[in-house]
């Protein structure tokens, strides 16, 4: 019945689609049929693995003090995001890692990985400092609970900070800007209490789009978008003008039917609203949107920019430029993270079967656009991070994503012997064109 359904839905969707997103460019090729599982995984040049996450600490002392605590608790902290910064001058890439806390028993929840490796995995150092995390939400200017974090082009790295601790506001979420050359903090908003509900809200993503990217621009243009599932809502953030609006309604909301994840046999409920965020490019001469979707939902849906960015559009709540809103289409299955590249293309780590999928933004969002790049049901369960980074060397993209297993967590059944928890890397060209990757 509900297959029945889905295929209703994906003929009726079929026709619904950004008008001016509906020609043809550089399909990817439909290399579905030549998937053979799973002989053909292609060996992803490995990044990171972990059993468990394995943090560094100041001293030996200060591990054994927060274990006695309560304040790190190995059984307690999940990896969701990541984000890659490759130094303008040609040195290696640096890669940062959240761990938010949903719990007590985590150390801290912004770090980047080191080359040190530990028990279970490549160690990982708190960002900027051990200091800015180490009052578990008793200095609100530190932080207190990051979940992600999004690294621009002019290599600044936008972090978000809930605030709270297991739904305590501890303090007001934040956006916190960091430069990532000097590691100085340069920019920080605290969200007006309009913006959030406390004991509600849980700020779990963030997009910052420059909208005058270097070489030319002064990267001082910028919106940021903020992702609050369990209030059902995304926050416009204008920078420029230090003001933020909330927008709620019938697209931001989770679908009950799509409440349970099921991933490899193993089940979680969550209704949660949006968590994946992002925009479409500059420079590709269509009219821009903010691609989003709720991550219990099947649902894709777009909203311009231009009215998005304008906050006397928003001032009718729930009913607040309804009809601006595009209904992409549905996937029939949830996916965490996406990613739009540079050319257009679309990205995201679906639940069932596992794998990446792609879709060109300009042709419909329909089953046969959709289409499955990468497939591996065992380092691709739940892709919770997922980045598209542009390597300085040769200007190519890179796809970024970390896996973390979360219906095992959910299910109490993860095993830290076995890997948990990957970062994964391939080149966008490779998989649009087949060449597989993961
Ligand atoms: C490695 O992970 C196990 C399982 O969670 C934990 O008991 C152990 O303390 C960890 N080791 C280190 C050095 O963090
Ligand atoms: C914002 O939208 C309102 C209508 O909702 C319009 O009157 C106004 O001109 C817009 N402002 C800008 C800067 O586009």
């Amino acid at each position: 019945m509900r297959l029945i359904l889905h295929f209703v839905l994906w003929i009726t969707l079929q026709s619904l689609c950004l008008a001016q997103y509906h020609y043809h460019v550089n399909r990817p090729k439909n290399n579905q049929p030549n998937f053979k599982f799973p002989s053909e995984y292609k060996e992803l040049q490995r990044v990171y693995e972990w059993k468990n996450i394995q943090y560094g600490f100041p001293s030996e002392q200060e591990r054994q003090e927060l274990l006695r605590n309560g304040r790190y608790n190995p059984g307690s902290p999940i990896p969701i995001d990541i984000d890659v910064y490759y130094p303008p001058n040609g040195a290696r890439p640096r890669l940062f890692v959240t761990s938010p806390r949903f719990g007590q028993g985590v150390p801290y929840s912004l770090a980047y990985v080191t080359d040190v490796q530990g028990e279970n995995g490549t160690v990982l150092q708190a960002y900027p400092s051990y200091e800015w995390h180490s009052s578990h939400g008793g200095n609100c200017d530190g932080l207190t609970s990051v979940y992600r974090v999004h690294i621009d082009a002019c290599g600044q790295m936008w972090v978000l900070d809930s605030g709270e601790i297991e739904f305590v506001q501890h303090c007001a979420p934040q956006v916190v800007v960091f430069d990532l050359a000097t590691n100085q903090l340069i920019h920080r908003y605290r969200l007006p209490e309009a913006a959030y509900k406390a004991k509600v809200s849980r700020f779990v993503n963030i997009f910052a789009d420059i909208r005058d990217p270097p070489p030319g621009g002064q990267c001082k243009d910028v919106f940021a978008y903020l992702a609050d599932p369990t209030s059902k809502a995304i926050v416009v953030y204008d920078v420029a003008n230090q003001q933020s609006w909330r927008i709620e309604n019938k697209f931001t909301y989770p679908d009950a039917r799509f409440g349970t994840h099921t991933v490899a046999g193993e089940s979680f409920e969550l209704l949660d609203g949006p968590l994946a965020l992002s925009v479409t490019p500059l420079g590709l001469g269509l009219r821009r949107h903010l691609v989003f979707h709720a991550l219990s939902n099947d649902l894709e849906v777009a909203i311009p920019l231009d009215i998005l960015n304008n906050a006397t559009n928003w001032r009718a709540g729930l009913s607040a430029s309804l009809s601006e809103f595009m209904t992409l289409g549905r996937r029939g299955v949830q996916c965490a993270s996406h990613a739009i590249s540079r050319q257009g293309f679309w990205f995201c780590g679906f639940l069932e079967p596992i794998g990446i999928f792609g879709w060109d933004i300009r042709r419909p969002y329909t089953r046969e656009n959709v289409q499955l790049l990468a497939l591996n049901p065992d380092t691709l369960q739940f892709v919770s991070g997922m980045k598209i980074v542009q390597r300085p060397s040769d200007g190519r993209e890179e796809l970024w994503l970390l896996s973390d297993r979360l219906q095992k967590i959910f299910a109490g059944t993860i095993d830290y012997t076995e890997i948990n928890y990957r970062v994964l890397r391939c080149d966008v060209d490779d998989l649009l064109q087949g060449r597989g990757c993961f």
